[in-house]
Formats: C-alpha cells, sequence, structure tokens
C-alpha cells in the first residue's frame, strides 16, 4: 500500500453480540457492496485470530472527499445504525484528513502560540507514534485539524471513551470514568479510571490515557473526551488538566455521558496561567 492510500485508512473494532455473527458477517457483505458500488471506496472485514467475535473493520477511502460523502450518506448511516445493534463498534483510526484543513491547523496554531520554550511543545509537534511505513513522510500530517468543523468521525471519540469507562475499576468510589485521546495522526487511545485500596494511588481516565499514548510514542494531540455516568459533565481534575496541559497543549476537550455529549471546551481555558517547563 503506498503512503498516499494509507492516509485514507479508517480502521475500527468491531465486537460481534454473540448470536449475531451470521447476520454480521451478511451485513458487513452488503456494507462492502455499497463503498464499492457508491465509489466510495472498499472495506475489509478482518478477523481476529485470538477473539471469535472480533473483527477489525477498514475501510480503504477513495479520497477524503469520498469518505465525507459516505459519512454523510443516509443509506450509509441506515446500515451503521444497524452494525450498532449487531455489535459494539470502537473507532480506533480516523484516516480522513484534509490537507487544506491541515493548513489551515497549522497556520491556526501558529498564530495563537506565543514563543514557547518547553520542550514539551517540541515532543507535540514530532510525533513518532508509529515507526512503520512512511505514514509521517509529511511533516503537516502530525498535526491534525484540530479546529475543523464537520470533520468526518468527529462524535466517535465520545463513543470510544464510553467504551473505554466499562473497563473503570473503581470499586471505592463506584465513579467510573472513560476517556479518549486522538492524537494527531487520528488514533484513539483510550483510558478509564483505575482505583486501588490506598485510595489515593488512584489515576484517572485521562492520565491513564494520556501515559498510554506518550508510552507508545506519541507525542501529538488533538481531542480528547471525557464521559461519565452523571447529568452534569465531568471535567477534568486539576491533576489531569496539568498533565494534559504539559503533554497535549490546548487540547479540545469534549464532555458527554452515556447518552450525549455534553459541551466541548479548550483546555486552556480550564487552566489559565498553566504551570510548564517555561517557567523552569
Ligand atoms: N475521575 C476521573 O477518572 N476523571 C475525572 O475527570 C474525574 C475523576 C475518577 C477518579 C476517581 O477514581 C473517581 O473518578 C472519583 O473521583
Amino acid at each position: 500500500m503506498d503512503s498516499s492510500e494509507s492516509r485514507r485508512l479508517s480502521v475500527s473494532l468491531v465486537d460481534v453480540a454473540e448470536g449475531r455473527e451470521k447476520d454480521f458477517l451478511a451485513f458487513s457483505t452488503h456494507f462492502q457492496a455499497v463503498l464499492i458500488r457508491k465509489e466510495y471506496g472498499r472495506a475489509e472485514m478482518i478477523r481476529d485470530e485470538a477473539l471469535p467475535l472480533r473483527y477489525y473493520a477498514v475501510r480503504y477511502w477513495i479520497d477524503v472527499a469520498s469518505a465525507e460523502r459516505c459519512h454523510r450518506d443516509p443509506e450509509v448511516q441506515a446500515l451503521t445504525l444497524q452494525l450498532y445493534q449487531m455489535a459494539r463498534v470502537t473507532h480506533v483510526v480516523n484516516g480522513v484528513r484534509r490537507h487544506d484543513a491541515m493548513r489551515l491547523m497549522l497556520d491556526d496554531r501558529r498564530s495563537r502560540m506565543e514563543a514557547d520554550r518547553r520542550t514539551g511543545f517540541d515532543r507535540r509537534v514530532t510525533d513518532k507514534g508509529r515507526s512503520s511505513g512512511n505514514r509521517r513522510a509529511e511533516r503537516d500530517r502530525r498535526l491534525g485539524p484540530r479546529r475543523v468543523r464537520d470533520r468526518a468521525g468527529e462524535v466517535d471519540l465520545i463513543d470510544a471513551a464510553r467504551r473505554a469507562r466499562e473497563q473503570a475499576d473503581a470499586a471505592f468510589s463506584h465513579f467510573k470514568v472513560g476517556a479518549a485521546l486522538e492524537t494527531a495522526d487520528g488514533s484513539v487511545v483510550t483510558g478509564c479510571n483505575i482505583e486501588n485500596a490506598t485510595y489515593g494511588l488512584t489515576i484517572c481516565a485521562e492520565r491513564v490515557a494520556m501515559f498510554k499514548a506518550v508510552s507508545e510514542g506519541h507525542r501529538a494531540f488533538t481531542r480528547i473526551a471525557i464521559v461519565a455516568d452523571t447529568e452534569l459533565p465531568t471535567p477534568p481534575c486539576g491533576a489531569c488538566r496539568q498533565i494534559l496541559w504539559e503533554f497535549g497543549g490546548n487540547l479540545e476537550i469534549i464532555l458527554g455521558n452515556l447518552k450525549e455529549p455534553k459541551g466541548t471546551h479548550h483546555l486552556r481555558d480550564l487552566l489559565p496561567l498553566p504551570f510548564d517547563a517555561r517557567l523552569l
């Protein structure tokens, strides 16, 4: 696969509900045919050898515009709804990136960033998250179109956070939180809160996501979604704001609950006058 094709790749984890595998395979054949018939691209379902009900849905888009058309297509949306009834879907790579949007984002970021001596800032614009292939051959790919509206896959991050929340280990507070962090290359790294008997060593969902991402080599981030099962949104705690700021900069922060999104903020507004390496 050449690099231009890999840039338009979207990948989702699909965990099929028990007893629905036959329906899912029929759905999958139909879905693949629609993508080809409408000239959006092609899809492939790859079965996980180790987990019988897990598949990886890979979509290779013809180009960014066809991916966006596909996301807006009512037929595809109806099919996607069907899929959600027979499987749990987590979007892990949103390969839809627009070059002009990236340029906008880059200029926007430059114009808003004051002179920044933080080593963290340098790290954030050099994402070495994946070493395979030449996906990073072009510098601008590392800066995702964070502020561009109507981006394909805009709501997926909250879904991923909801799903991550299910893994929360909150035996003491019973307050489960999920987070999904989007890296500049469109990958999604999730986290949940993990508590233990000391209470004080609890780690929040946001920091789990960020530390996982950093440990996997990611250094540039665009957005994070945070989900709890509450009517009022759950914003990141002070400790998490600090870590998110130092490793992720002025991230877009999307809050939500199990039903709906609950608002979007920017980290700079949640953490005015931050402490960071510029001050050392
Ligand atoms: N918690 C998070 O994971 N993220 C937040 O944004 C707020 C709080 C966790 C920590 C603890 O396990 C539980 O929620 C109650 O504070």
